[in-house]
């Protein structure tokens, strides 16, 4: 069995399957794990969108925009064709969450199976989508998770005025934040480099190293993004989550004495350290 294989079968509705994140990460990412064998034997792969298309063209847009980053063997995307599919509504309207619904059930055989609701629309959108979720799920015993793109908010204020809305209908298990930034081999190598390369870890917490430089390499221009841009602003977009977060983990490879923090899961190794650079710096 492949490394990491999904074996529970699921229902991934990605909300905003019209827009870029979702032809440029999402349904590539997709393909990748068919290639790799990693999906279960059942799963159904729902785009749903204010835009009016047809299945067969939201097929082809998936095709094409998987074409754009894979080589593809289309023994592998023909069977990922069958698991999809393409529903049309408003995000603000229950009315079409019910429709929603009422297709999954058809779509499940019945069957209550995991529900994934990705959310790759604009944070504007994110708080109806949640309440319509949250209005029309069936019970507590449904398993309906979240799968929130950052950013979360635009400062602490909103940030925490989202957390505390999606707790009204959704517990904290439920609900995973994705800064997909994180998921870059090159980032997901640092915390590896503390634990595999003895040398490096023991000369990062000595003198021997005057200063460290973070180079956000970016190929990839605005293209089709100028609204989500003008609105985010590259700063928040870049700055407050992708290198805060890098910066976060090379820094917690200088410390040394975490055995005093009550929690030592990532998220709060990583705030602390980022509280500790405030503090060496004040
Ligand atoms: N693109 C990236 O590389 C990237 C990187 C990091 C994080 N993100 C995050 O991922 C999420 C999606 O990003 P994206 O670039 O895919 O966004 P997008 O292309 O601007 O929007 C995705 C889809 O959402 C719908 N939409 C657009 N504006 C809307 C509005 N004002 N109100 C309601 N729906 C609207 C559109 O679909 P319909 O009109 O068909 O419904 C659109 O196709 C955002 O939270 C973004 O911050 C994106």
């Amino acid at each position: 069995m492949p490394i990491n294989k999904i074996t529970q079968p699921f229902a991934l509705i990605i909300f905003g399957a019209s827009g870029d994140l979702a032809k440029l990460k999402l349904f590539p990412a997709l393909y990748s794990l068919a290639q790799q064998n990693r999906l279960p034997k059942q799963y159904y792969i729902v785009g749903y969108a204010r835009s009016e298309k047809t299945s067969k063209q939201f097929e082809a847009e998936f095709i094409s925009s998987i074409k754009k980053v894979h080589k593809v063997d289309e023994k592998v995307l023909n069977d990922l064709l069958k698991h999809l599919s393409y529903v049309q509504g408003q995000y603000d309207k229950k009315e079409d969450f019910v429709r929603l619904k009422t297709y999954l059930k058809t779509l499940t055989k019945k069957t209550n199976i995991t529900k994934l609701a990705y959310f790759s629309v604009p944070p504007i959108a994110f708080k109806s989508i949640i309440q319509n979720l949250g209005e029309t799920k069936n019970s507590s015993n449904e398993d309906l998770r979240l799968i929130l793109e950052k950013p979360f908010g635009e400062d602490t204020k909103s940030a925490e005025e989202l957390f505390h809305f999606v707790a009204r209908y959704f517990d904290d298990d439920n609900i995973y934040l994705l800064d997909h930034y994180l998921g870059k081999p090159a980032v997901k190598s640092i915390l590896s480099l503390r634990h595999a390369n003895r040398i490096l870890n023991l000369m990062m917490k000595g003198p021997e190293i005057a200063n460290i430089q973070i180079t956000a390499f970016e190929q990839v221009g605005v293209q089709s993004r100028a609204g989500y841009f003008d609105q985010v602003g590259t700063i928040k977009d870049m700055v407050q989550s992708h290198l805060l977060q890098i910066l976060a983990l090379i820094y917690l490879l200088r410390l040394n004495r975490l055995y005093f923090l009550p929690d030592k899961s990532v998220p709060a190794i990583e705030i602390f350290s980022l509280k500790y650079i405030y503090f060496l710096k004040n």
